[in-house]
Formats: structure tokens, C-alpha cells, sequence
């Protein structure tokens, strides 16, 4: 795979377009995106299944900006939703509805009828009411559904509490020793096109193995329903795969694959796979200027213009990122500094002692892998703009989402009219007010 973040004349560049003239044209700090990893991305996780009825629905959730999404859909990618805001981006970036898998815990009633009525490929069922409502829904539309059943494995991802969705005890899925009753509901719904079984175990998982043993239990678990008589046809075996972060090392990727030959590969299903990060996680960078090189008494901070609001996966889990200085520069001996926000936690902490040479107070750093759960899980903590997001492709580059700024925000408000006689004070549109 070519690398598309490397320095090119002492610059870090994006494919050919050097974060300094993005910077100096956009502002900081900005997400920014490569088409190019983008497609490899894409081409490695498909290309890996050749000669397997596989298709890959990218979870937008990860990384829902529109062109990022087209990028990947005009690779060939469905989509995997988890609302209908997310199916309308889908849709916006051009999927066919026939290809949006739609997951989640808890659809409405509104999101599992305007589902059905765009068309959409499958509903990933995680509970007993839920398929009721499906039933309901779909009885009143005159319409059949088509659905997995997404199964709690009971299987341990052994990756960050919180991305851990496979165990006993999480509200994820239906708990396999509730299923035998389920399916005897399935078998009686008149209006549920049961095609098959779903797992997730999690995300940001970098041991393979708890893939192997929830993609096993879905194989005993197809060939089992099958003596009793049930079709299957489809597996959906979830997203989940990370990507490296910092120094961290993976296995390669063909390890995934041989685990998902071994275990489900002979059964004659179509295998779906709901990557996110894995897709757009190393496709993106956050790129941010130095507001403050402050030394304190026992401590070097390098206080960022980027904040948690922009990128919290640091403060949520304790995500270390790689961070470079956009300026070349490979001195073994800087001093090291602590890398933080301007927010007022103490968890706006993108990382302890990073060793960044060459950068102090108005230089430019670049956060990798960045790329996925960055923009879509931002705020505006703190009253802060929500940052633009560029995307890169060979030397070009474009905006694909402006800075929405505090100005517009405050347009979001409004006051009750029993404040009526107190008139609000005009916004200012200064660059501190906007972000
Ligand atoms: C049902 C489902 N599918 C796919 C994903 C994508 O996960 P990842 O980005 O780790 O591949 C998630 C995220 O947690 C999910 O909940």
C-alpha cells in the first residue's frame, strides 16, 4: 500500500498536497481525508474475500461525511446504518438502497417504516419487541421484511470496555439462550423474511481470535437452525477490525480472512461485513496548530488549537494517535511534551510525552489515524466551532464540510417568549467567537 501521509520537500503532504497550504487555506484545525487510502482501503478488505460471495457495507457511523461515504460506495460498497439519518447520507452518497444493512438497538417505529418503504437490503433485529414492531410495521405497509437476527455470542472482544458489544450483559443483540424462543416466534411472523444471523463483538478489536470463536458459534448455530429447517442464506459478520494505532503492531489481515474461511466459509452463505474504521480510520489526519508551548514546573505542554470536542477518542478511551510535526524534522533529542486541548477537562489530553521535534508555540501537527470516529463523534463542548473536513485526492484538494461556526450555532437557539421584553445582545463574528 503507498503511503499517502509522507513528507515531500520537509513537508508532511497528504497524497501531493502539503498540510501547510492546506492550513494556510482552510484554517486549523481541519480533518483531511485521502481519496487514495480510501480506495486501497477498500480494494484490501474486498480483495482479501475473492472467490467468496462477500460484499462489504461500510458503517457510516464511523465516518459519516458525504464524500468520504462516496468514496467508498463508488468503490462498490453498500452501507450499514444505525438510523435513518445516517440512511439519508447513505442515500445522499448514492447507495442503492438495496444495499444499506440497518443495525441498532433501538429502531422507532418511524425509522423501521421509512426503512422498509425506501427498500432497504436488511434489518439487523436485536430483540424480541423490536421484531413484534417489525412484524406490525410491516403488516401495515402490506410489505415483507427481510431481517437477521443479531446474536449476543457471549464472546469477550478483549478490546477497550466501552467498544466491547459481544458479552453477556451488553444490550447488544439477543442472548443465544434466549434464541430457541425467538425462532419459534420467527417461524409464526407472517410478514419477517428471515434470511439469517448477525454478530458484532465489538470495535477497536486487534486480537482476531474472539472473531473465531463468535464466527464458530455462528456456524454451529446456522447448521443447527438449518436441521429444523429454517433457510439460511446470509451471514452478516459484523465490523470490528482496527486498524494500528500509535506503534502498535497487527496481525496482517489474511489472518482475518483464514478465520472466517475456516469458520463459516463452507456453509454456502453470502457472507456481509460491516467494516468502519478499518476503511476510513488510516484515511484521515487531524491537523491542528500549537496555540502554546507551555512549560510548567514539572511538565511540557503543547496546548493544541484542536480540542476533545474535535477528537475524543483519546479522552473516551485513552486512544494514543501518532502525532508529527508537519515540518520535517527526525532531531532524536527534543524534549518531550504532553499534547493537549484548549478545553477546560483535564481528559483534553491527546497523549503524555510525545517526542515532537522541531514544534513549539505556531507550528503545525498532524494527528493520524484520525480518521474514523474523529468528525463523527465531535461537539460543540465549550462553544466551539465544529471543525472543516477536506478531503485530497492526487494534488487537489476540497472542503467537503465548512466550519460551522458559533455564529450559525446560535441561529440553532431560541429564546421562550415569556423572555420576550429582553431583547438578545447581537453576536459578534469575530474569529474568537467563531471558532
Ligand atoms: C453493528 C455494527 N457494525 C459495524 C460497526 C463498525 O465497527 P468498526 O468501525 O469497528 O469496524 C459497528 C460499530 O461499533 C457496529 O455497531
Amino acid at each position: 500500500m503507498t503511503n499517502v501521509f509522507a513528507y515531500q520537500n520537509g513537508s508532511l503532504a497528504v497524497e501531493q498536497v502539503s498540510l501547510e497550504r492546506i492550513a494556510a487555506e482552510v484554517g486549523t484545525p481541519c480533518y483531511v481525508y485521502s481519496t487514495e487510502r480510501l480506495r486501497q482501503n477498500y480494494a484490501d478488505f474486498i480483495g482479501g474475500f475473492q472467490g467468496m460471495n462477500a460484499a462489504v457495507y461500510y458503517a457510516i457511523k464511523a465516518n459519516p461525511n458525504l464524500a468520504v461515504t462516496r468514496a467508498l460506495v463508488d468503490c462498490g460498497a453498500g452501507v450499514d446504518i444505525t438510523s435513518v439519518g445516517e440512511m439519508e447520507r447513505a442515500l445522499r452518497a448514492g447507495v442503492s438502497p438495496t444495499k444499506i444493512l440497518y443495525s441498532g438497538v433501538g429502531k422507532r417505529r418511524d425509522e423501521i417504516e421509512a426503512a422498509l418503504n425506501a427498500g432497504i437490503r436488511q434489518i439487523n433485529v436485536e430483540s424480541l419487541p423490536e421484531l413484534h414492531l417489525i412484524e406490525q410495521v410491516t403488516a401495515e405497509l402490506g410489505k415483507r421484511a427481510p431481517v437477521t437476527l443479531r446474536i449476543n455470542p457471549n464472546v469477550a472482544a478483549r478490546t477497550y470496555k466501552q467498544n466491547s458489544t459481544g458479552e453477556l450483559g451488553t444490550k447488544f443483540g439477543i442472548d443465544l439462550a434466549q434464541l430457541d424462543g425467538v425462532m419459534e416466534i420467527v417461524a409464526k411472523l407472517s410478514h419477517i423474511d428471515f434470511k439469517g444471523f448477525q454478530v458484532h463483538i465489538g470495535s477497536h478489536v486487534f486480537d482476531f481470535e474472539p472473531f473465531r470463536e463468535a464466527f464458530q458459534k455462528l456456524a454451529d448455530l446456522t447448521r443447527f437452525w438449518r436441521t429444523k429447517g429454517f433457510a439460511i442464506d446470509r451471514l452478516d459478520l459484523g465490523g470490528g477490525i482496527t486498524i494500528p494505532y500509535d506503534s502498535q503492531t497487527l496481525a496482517p489481515f489474511s489472518d482475518y480472512v483464514a478465520i472466517v474461511r475456516e469458520t463459516v466459509g463452507d456453509l454456502g452463505c453470502e457472507l456481509a461485513f460491516e467494516p468502519g474504521r478499518r476503511l476510513v480510520g488510516d484515511a484521515g489526519i487531524l491537523l491542528s496548530r500549537v496555540t502554546f508551548d507551555k512549560q510548567g514546573l514539572s511538565k511540557r505542554f503543547l496546548i493544541l488549537d484542536a480540542g476533545m470536542n474535535d477528537l475524543i477518542r483519546p479522552a473516551m478511551y485513552g486512544a494514543r494517535h501518532t502525532i508529527l510535526p508537519v515540518k520535517e524534522n527526525h532531531a532524536a533529542d527534543a524534549p518531550l511534551a504532553d499534547v493537549v486541548g484548549p478545553v477546560c477537562e483535564t481528559s483534553d489530553l491527546f497523549g503524555e510525552d510525545y517526542r515532537l521535534p522541531g514544534v513549539g508555540q505556531g507550528d503545525l501537527v498532524a494527528i493520524l489515524q484520525a480518521g474514523a470516529y474523529g468528525s463523527a463523534m465531535s461537539s460543540n463542548y465549550n462553544g466551539r466551532a465544529l471543525i472543516p473536513e477536506v478531503m485530497v485526492s492526487g494534488g487537489q484538494f476540497a472542503i467537503v464540510r465548512r466550519r460551522i461556526t458559533v455564529a450559525e450555532q446560535l441561529g440553532w437557539e431560541a429564546f421562550p417568549p415569556w423572555f420576550e421584553d429582553k431583547k438578545p445582545v447581537e453576536a459578534h463574528s469575530c474569529r474568537a467567537a467563531t471558532g
